[in-house]
């Protein structure tokens, strides 16, 4: 017993150091990244853009899953202790198969319903995502189950993804994108919206200028972080070094995208290019 007691505590000594692994189907998930930094500042994390197969919102499930299990193995190969499936589309789509896949710990990214319906006056929530998260099953019973007495209006982002993976956000073209979509759900009544996507977080300064002021956006990234934090310590895998943690990104996509998208953020980072 006292044999085993010392191996787990020698296997959480070793892993703790190991980084956070991050994964998204671009720069979306970088909304997510920050949250994370800065939550837990004394983790290293590495983040793998994989811009070069984007957008995952229009691919199958199949594919979805396949794209996936490709950055799953590449953040393992890389060292991570734990993997933040740092989109939508891929964990509504694959996470339950990644799960039974891999003994690493997942976290997941899921649209907000549950705030939304416990906040909301109007009882009619709008949520802005990808077609691959709309019609998944996984969002389908999220809604069930958290939104059963409120009014649900679903918005397919179609374009919006691409634009920001082509660095395109401040832009004429986003705003007319935007606008056409979040119109009817104004029309609608709606008192919150639900991003969806963690590209959309992005999209928030010109979406406070579309929307009127008593429409509240509700956005994941807080929430992820936290749930990593949590399981992180169950698993006794928390960083306890106190030291500053280092941050790489890959991207098999535009390194100055990502660069640009980053250029906000007061944590200092690595950016390189990576075949995956
Ligand atoms: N960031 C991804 C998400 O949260 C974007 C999906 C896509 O590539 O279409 O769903």
């Amino acid at each position: 017993m006292l044999f085993f007691l010392f191996l787990a505590y020698h296997y959480s000594i070793l892993m703790y150091d190991q980084a956070i692994g991050i994964f998204d189907s671009g720069v979306g998930g970088t909304s997510i990244w920050k949250e994370i930094a800065q939550a837990m500042p004394y983790e290293n994390t590495i983040y793998l853009a994989d811009s070069k197969y984007a957008p995952y919102g229009k691919r199958s499930k199949e594919e979805i899953i396949e794209l996936s299990t490709k950055n799953t193995e590449k953040l393992l190969e890389l060292n991570s202790k734990i993997i933040v499936v740092a989109c939508n589309t891929a964990t509504t789509n694959a996470i339950k198969i990644l799960r039974e896949q891999y003994d690493v710990p997942f976290i997941g990214i899921e649209p907000a319903i549950k705030p939304a319906a416990l906040h909301t006056k109007t009882e009619k929530v709008g949520v802005l995502a990808t077609r691959g998260t709309l019609s998944s099953d996984l969002f389908a019973k999220t809604s069930i189950r958290y939104a059963t007495n409120i009014e649900v209006i679903e918005v397919i982002g179609s374009g919006l993804v691409e634009l920001i993976e082509e660095g395109k956000i401040q832009t004429p073209e986003m705003k007319r994108l935007l606008t056409s979509y979040i119109r009817p759900l104004i029309e609608k009544n709606i008192d919150y919206l639900v991003l969806g996507c963690s590209h959309y977080p992005y999209l928030i300064p010109i979406l406070r200028k579309i929307l009127p002021d008593h429409i509240g956006i509700i956005d994941s990234g807080e929430a992820v972080a936290r749930q990593t934090k949590v399981i992180l310590s169950k698993n006794n895998i928390l960083n306890i070094s106190m030291k500053e943690g280092t941050h790489t990104f890959f991207t098999n996509g535009s390194l100055d995208v990502l660069q640009e998208i980053l250029k906000t953020s007061s944590i200092s980072y690595n950016v390189k290019n990576l075949s995956f």
